[in-house]
């Protein structure tokens, strides 16, 4: 399935239309399937929607206690660092919202690199299904760095990743680098990645990505196919400003 691409004027736009979009998938996961396991993202791009969640009509609209959350990756750093990207979420909206501490699912980033890997495919083999090791996600909302990194898979990382999880060195602006990462094996069983970038910053790399030639080294985003979901692009005007139309 083709990747769908929608622009909005800006991220409070985009992030409402991401929130109603997190709460449709959340609502049709628990119907059909009695849960909702999403991976959510770090950094600073999706924390617009995270508040958003944690208030009305989200935080009663969706069945929260039918949500397990996880992470597309994090940073090695004790989980009340303010680089962590758990305790990011916890305090815009975790902390808000009644889902049951049993169904967050944190990276055990204190353990360091390999330890937190090894632990956090043990973690995602709770939920294996199908004969996998791994669950297949719901949802797993993404964000795509300047460089063209998505989780942290980093330019020139390793391709082809057999392990659910990495543990990877990366050094990103003024981010924590050593972390932990969902490989694209998990990321493309998910039934709905959903991507969200905005900033001119990300304009030439995002038009790379989505039409220049495929590169996966130099640009680990075009990586994220997934085999049996939907990629939806969620950009602002000016992280798109480069798109031939
Ligand atoms: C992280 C994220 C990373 C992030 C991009 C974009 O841990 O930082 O997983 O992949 O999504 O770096 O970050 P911004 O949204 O801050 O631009």
């Amino acid at each position: 399935m083709n990747p769908t691409l929608r622009v909005f004027k800006n991220i409070d736009e985009l992030s409402a239309a991401a929130a109603q979009l997190f709460a449709e998938t959340a609502a049709q996961a628990i119907r059909e399937r009695g849960r909702f396991l999403v991976a959510l993202s770090g950094g600073n791009t999706p924390m617009a929607l995270y508040r958003l969640l944690a208030k009305e009509p989200y935080h009663s609209s969706i069945d929260w206690s039918h949500v397990h959350v996880f992470w597309g990756d994090e940073r090695c750093v004790p989980p009340d660092d303010p680089g962590n990207s758990y305790g990011q979420a916890k305090q815009v909206l975790l902390d808000h919202v009644s889902i049951p501490t049993d169904n967050i699912h944190r990276v055990a980033s204190e353990l360091g690199p390999a330890a937190a890997s090894d632990d956090y495919a043990r973690v995602l083999s709770r939920f294996a299904e199908n004969g996998l090791t791994f669950p297949r996600f719901d949802l797993v909302l993404l964000g795509m760095g300047e460089d063209g990194h998505t989780a942290s898979l980093f330019p020139n990382s390793p391709v082809e990743a057999t392990t659910p999880t990495l543990a990877v060195t990366a050094h990103y602006q003024d981010r924590p680098a050593n972390r932990v990462t969902l490989t694209p094996m998990v990321i493309n069983a998910a039934r709905q990645i959903d991507f969200l970038v905005t900033g001119a910053g990300k304009a030439d790399t995002l038009s790379q990505v989505l039409h220049g030639d495929f590169n996966p080294l130099l640009y680990p985003a075009q990586r994220i196919r997934p085999t049996d979901g939907q990629t939806i692009w969620m950009i602002d005007q000016t992280a798109g400003s480069k798109l031939s139309s």
